[in-house]
């Protein structure tokens, strides 16, 4: 992670823990989480944007510990299942601060939402909101949000451009099925409109997107106000926010993020007269990535046909299935021993049985790479976990937390034996 310092005698550290020695105790793959990590960057967005609401993504990756600490760092909760609701909810996360999204919500993730008393539900459906409407009663009206598809290209792969025209989330910003939710939703006494949201993509490393994306929200604000005299108190802009994966790699400044959204905001209203709404963000990849490691252990070298050389790794596509998915670039480096030989290039692969398993492809590491060698990828903590498989009933890797030279198992590694546990018939 971005905090991975070295210690004494040239071991890299994270959150004061040696790598290779977590990797010992807890055995590879690893993903090794830096609980400060997690926190400092919560922060950094409540100083960045303190009079936002600041909602972690959950699909990034959630588990309880996660949970607690964006908690305790004030921010709130982007949850788009029942699952991340129920295990939200078994840590004792406020309600009030969760929020609702799903283009597919079904009938019982709509009345859990509801019984939980979340704070906020995105309409993504116009099936969807005499569904709701039904369930809350109009002396506890349901804050609702309606998500809109601004138009905007933005985000690392064409797989998560969620805000482009032609896409399925989202109401048409112009005319179309949006007025018409806007007008559904407002004729519901058990619902209150409080504002609108949109969410471009993913991996997005400029605030231009971000500031056409406000430009066609304050528009839409604007009409809804002539249309039906009311002013939403909300916007919100989704995530999308990019971190760095390798050295060089840009990244979106949220300090910059912040002072040019705030501004254009703001500038935008005026044109339209309209008080300034407050913002929500929902960040996940930008404060989840940054602060894990994968931990993998070498188990073979070998040299193509064509010159190339491949260290295939304990872990793979079953963990990380991003390379496989978007060809997503990852750095990788050699940790627990030094190495003085001159630098090769190697694919590093993993286990799985299909040649598109590449971890890091043409990687920066020393020709003397050899089994029993640990490998450590950083940003590791989003997308990864939350996306991993059973592929090859290989079973999902141990997760660690790091903080104050402590290491932690927070989950264990997955077992064949979890996998029996499902079967019930044969
Ligand atoms: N809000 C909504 C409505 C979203 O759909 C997403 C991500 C986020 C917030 C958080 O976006 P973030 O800040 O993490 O970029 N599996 C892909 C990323 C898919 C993102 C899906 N939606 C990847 O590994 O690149």
């Amino acid at each position: 992670p971005a905090s991975a310092r070295p210690g004494a005698g040239g071991e890299l550290l994270v959150g004061g823990v040696g790598l290779a020695e977590a990797a010992d105790r807890f055995g590879t793959p690893l993903y090794v989480l830096d609980e400060e990590e997690v926190r400092r960057r919560a922060r950094a967005y409540r100083t960045a944007l303190p009079q936002a609401q600041v909602l972690y993504a959950a699909k990034a990756f959630l588990c309880s510990a996660m949970a607690d600490w964006v908690s305790e760092e004030g921010l709130g909760l982007d949850v788009c299942s029942a699952g991340e609701l129920r295990l939200a909810a078994a840590t004792g996360f406020p309600p009030q601060r969760i929020l609702l999204h799903g283009n597919a919500k079904s009938p019982e993730e709509l009345r859990l939402a509801r019984r939980m008393r979340v704070g906020r539900i995105v309409i993504d459906g116009l099936a969807e909101i005499p569904r709701l409407a039904a369930l809350a009663i109009a002396d506890t009206p349901q804050q609702v949000l309606v998500r809109v598809l601004p138009d905007i290209a933005a985000g690392h792969h064409s797989a998560v451009r969620t805000g482009v025209a032609g896409q399925r989330f989202g109401f048409r910003i112009d005319g179309g099925d949006g007025a018409e939710a806007v007008d559904r939703v407002l004729a519901q006494p058990s619902l209150r409109l409080t504002g609108l949201h949109c969410h471009l993509g993913s991996q997005i490393t400029e605030v231009e997107p971000y500031l056409a994306a406000l430009d066609r929200l304050v528009g839409l604000l604007a009409r809804i106000r002539d249309r039906h005299g009311a002013e939403l108190p909300e916007l919100d802009l989704g995530g999308g926010h990019g971190v760095r994966y390798r050295p060089g790699d840009r990244e979106l400044d949220l300090a910059d993020f912040a002072a040019r959204t705030t501004r254009h905001l703001a500038a935008r209203c005026a044109e339209h007269g309209l008080s300034v709404p407050r913002l929500i963000v929902e960040p996940g990849r930008a404060i989840a990535a940054p602060a894990a490691v994968a931990l993998y252990r070498v188990l073979s070298v070998k040299h193509g046909t064509d010159g190339r050389t491949f260290a295939a790794v304990d872990g793979g596509m079953s963990d990380n299935p991003r390379p496989a998915l978007y060809g997503s670039p990852y750095a990788v480096r050699l940790v627990g021993r030094t190495s003085e030989a001159p630098p090769a290039v190697i694919d590093v692969v993993g286990r799985h049985c299909e040649a598109g398993d590449v971890l890091v492809r043409a990687a920066d590491l020393p020709a003397d790479l050899r089994p029993g060698d640990l490998l450590a990828v950083p940003a590791a903590g989003a997308y990864q976990l939350s996306m991993a498989s059973g592929y090859n009933l290989v079973g999902r890797p141990a997760v660690a937390a790091v903080s104050g030279g402590r290491a932690r198992l927070l989950i264990r590694r997955e077992t064949v034996g979890d996998f029996q546990a499902r079967e019930v018939g044969r």
